[in-house]
């Protein structure tokens, strides 16, 4: 698509599993943007958190995290044959590791640490710093791109997020009931939402979309038309 303004930058934030990243993708594709999954970051350092057995219930071992986040690299590849992003955590595949119900049953609470979201904000201000960008999370529209020409902000009742992520999770091959990703879900809103550092909130200029009922289709539109408008 042609745009007069050329590399906008686009944040999109709003709950779990709201199907952000599909459409953060499907418009990540149609402008020719770079997407950032900025929530596959706070999923990596969760992964390394449980490979190091950092995390006892609610406590994290800050002291031996810190190190780690110093050497931390993350980086996404683009599977052209599977259509499919995927992440690198230290040269790593975490891909597939970093979707299960264990990684999403602890993010909550290593996504708080004050030192693990500084870091990641700057690597997300970093890889994004030339605009052209489409970064989903619960953050970008407040703090790492206050400025973005485009802000978004997304949601969908807890019942269709949890059917949602249930069908992607069994397509995925992980073992799981509807009841148990339900209350992940509502857990999650709760802690995003109440969290003492970038709790997830509407950005004051975002535009909120509520695809309860929408398709695909009907989003990525929607999304398009306002590019367009920013653009010019
Ligand atoms: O988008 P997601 O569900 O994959 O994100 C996983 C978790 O990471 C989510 O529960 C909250 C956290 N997160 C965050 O705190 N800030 C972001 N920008 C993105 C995700």
């Amino acid at each position: 698509m042609e745009t007069k303004k050329n590399k906008l930058t686009i944040a999109i934030d709003g709950h779990s599993s709201c199907g952000k990243s599909t459409v953060a993708k499907d418009l990540a594709k149609a402008l020719g943007y770079t997407y950032i999954d900025s929530g596959a970051m706070y999923r990596s350092v969760t992964l390394l958190c449980m490979e190091h057995d950092l995390i006892d219930g609610e406590q994290v071992n800050l002291v031996a995290l810190k190190p780690l986040m110093e050497n931390l690299s993350i980086h996404f590849t683009f599977d052209v044959e599977k259509q499919q992003y995927i992440t690198w955590m230290n040269n790593r595949k975490v891909e597939h590791k970093i979707r299960s119900i264990e990684v999403a049953n602890n993010v909550s609470v290593v996504s708080k640490i004050d030192f693990v979201r500084s870091k990641l904000v700057a690597m997300q201000q970093e890889m994004g710093k030339q605009g052209g960008i489409v970064m989903d999370g619960r953050d970008i529209g407040t703090v790492v791109f206050t400025d973005a020409e485009l802000k978004i902000f997304m949601t969908a009742s807890p019942q269709v997020r949890a059917q949602r992520r249930f069908d992607e999770l069994k397509a995925a091959g992980h073992q799981l009931t509807f009841e148990e990703v339900l209350e992940n879900i509502e857990k999650r809103d709760f802690m995003d939402a109440n969290r003492e550092i970038a709790p997830l909130k509407k950005a004051d200029d975002a535009v909120v979309l509520d695809n309860s009922s929408l398709s695909k289709e009907e989003q990525l539109a929607i999304l398009i038309d306002l590019v367009e408008q920013r653009s010019n």
